[in-house]
Order: C-alpha cells, then structure tokens, then sequence
C-alpha cells in the first residue's frame, strides 16, 4: 500500500554528533526500543494469563491425585516462569510516580520538530489548529509521545507522493458527560483497504516491507492505559483519520 519507509538507523549510535537526517535516524531507532519496552510488558501480560489458565489445570490433577510427580514438576516450573514474569512486568511497567499533568499541544509540536526533515523531504504540508483548551491530560509523558510519534510517522509514510498532514485538537464531551481531548491526525495518503480497516491494530499486521506492525496496537494500548480511545476512518486512495480522545485532566 504506501512505500518510502523511512531510512533505518545505519552504523551511527544515538547520542553521538550527527547531521540531522543522522538525527532521524537514531530518534527513529529510540522509538523502536521505547516501542520494545512496550511489547516486552504486553507479552509478560499474556504470558501471566496464560499461567493462571495452565495453574488452574494442574492443580485439578493434583487434587484429583493423578500423575503427582509430574504434575508437581509442572507446578514448580509454572511457579518459576510465574515470579520472572513478575520481575519483567515490575522492570517494564512505568511507575505511578511516572504520571504528570501532560500539556499535549507541547508534545505535538515536539514530536511534529522531530518530523520536519522528512516531512520537507517528500513535500508534505503541514496544518496546525489547535482548538483544545484546556490542553492538558494526565499521564505518562513518553508514551503518549510515542503513540503520537507511531500515528504521525505512519501518517508520513502513507503520503510518499506529498500532501497534508493536519494536526487538529478539540474538546469533545462525551454521552457520560466526561469532557474529552480530542487529537485528530489526518493525511491525505493512500488510505486503507476497507478489508484492512479492522485489522490495522492488531498486533503484527503491516502492508510495509520493512514494517513491524506494531506501531498502532501500542498507540491503541496508550490510548486505553490512558482511559481513552483511538478510532481510525479512512477512504482507500483519500487518506486517513486517527483520531486519539483522552480524558481532559
Ligand atoms: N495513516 C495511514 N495511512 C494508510 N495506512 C495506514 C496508516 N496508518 C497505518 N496504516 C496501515 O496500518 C498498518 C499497520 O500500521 P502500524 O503502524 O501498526 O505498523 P507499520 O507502520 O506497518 O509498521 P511500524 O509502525 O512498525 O513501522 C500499516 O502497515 C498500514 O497498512
Ligand atoms: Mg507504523
């Protein structure tokens, strides 16, 4: 579907002087490992679910007293796995501490910086409105920096032949009566397949060569640790809209 991924972090390490297509490249390859950390504590999540399922079985043979020597080796091999997950789960979850009040204008004008250069290289305009005020939601800072960063970045891949990239924000209330900020980041890319429009999120799923398919199923992850909702709508050939909507604090 689109193409002109952006150029992967070569030989240069992050940190060292570099020239600013250099500079892409190693914010681009920090947003991979920042996207890791994320994907480490989503599998130990799934990991532990599927240890509860396991638990509970060998505990019914157990009781039912069949097969004791196995099913205690069973039992003190799912204990082991059990308390590492746990370990990795404590290492890789933010902390509360983490949270802050989240002025999200700045990180958009933050994360938008960090695009410039691709942006002028493939001639894509860009339009600010930033209708939202307040402007400011709780939570953690570099996340929500990497769901924004994942949603533009992809928002710049789809546009390989030029075209716009609007970064809109308004306060939208909810049918609960919960005010919400609402972050609208549209291209005038490809678009997605009607076919692909449900599976975007899942884990995996790309159209890329070079993609890992992760990108949205941690922007959507952000969005819900963060009590909010991303929503796509799309028309294949006309672009896209991500629309992120998170609790105003
Ligand atoms: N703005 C967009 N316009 C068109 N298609 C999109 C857009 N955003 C996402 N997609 C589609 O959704 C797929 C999944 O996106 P996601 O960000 O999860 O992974 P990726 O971009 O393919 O890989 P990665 O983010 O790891 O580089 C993309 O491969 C693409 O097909
Ligand atoms: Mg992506």
């Amino acid at each position: 579907m689109s193409s002109g991924k952006p150029q992967k972090p070569t030989g240069s390490t992050a940190g060292s002087s570099s020239s600013e297509p250099e500079l892409q490249d190693n914010l681009s390859r920090l947003d991979r490992l920042a996207n890791l950390g994320l994907i480490a504590a989503s599998a130990a999540h799934e990991i532990k679910n599927g240890l509860v399922a396991i638990n509970t079985f060998v505990e019914m043979l157990l009781e039912k007293g069949e097969d004791l020597e196995m099913a205690g080796v069973v039992r003190s091999e799912l204990r082991r796995i059990d308390s590492l997950v746990t370990q990795m789960l404590r290492f890789a979850a933010p902390r509360p501490a983490d949270q802050s009040s989240v002025n999200v204008h700045h990180l958009l004008d933050h994360s938008l910086r960090l695009l410039e250069h691709q942006m002028a290289g493939r001639m894509i305009a860009l339009k600010r409105e930033y209708r939202a005020i307040p402007c400011a939601v709780r939570g953690h800072e570099s996340q929500l920096q990497q769901a924004f960063m994942n949603l533009l970045l992809n928002a710049v891949e789809a546009m390989a032949g030029g075209g716009e990239l609007a970064v809109v924000t308004e306060i939208g209330v909810a049918p609960s009566g919960v005010r919400r900020l609402k972050i609208h980041i549209r291209d005038t890319g490809s678009g997605i397949a009607e076919e692909n429009l449900a599976r975007v999120f899942d884990t995996f799923f790309t159209t890329k060569k070079n993609g890992t398919g992760l990108g949205l199923a941690i922007c959507r992850r952000v969005a819900h640790e963060h009590h909010g909702e991303l929503e796509v709508h799309s028309e294949p050939g006309k672009g896209a809209v991500f629309i992120v909507s998170l609790p105003v604090d």
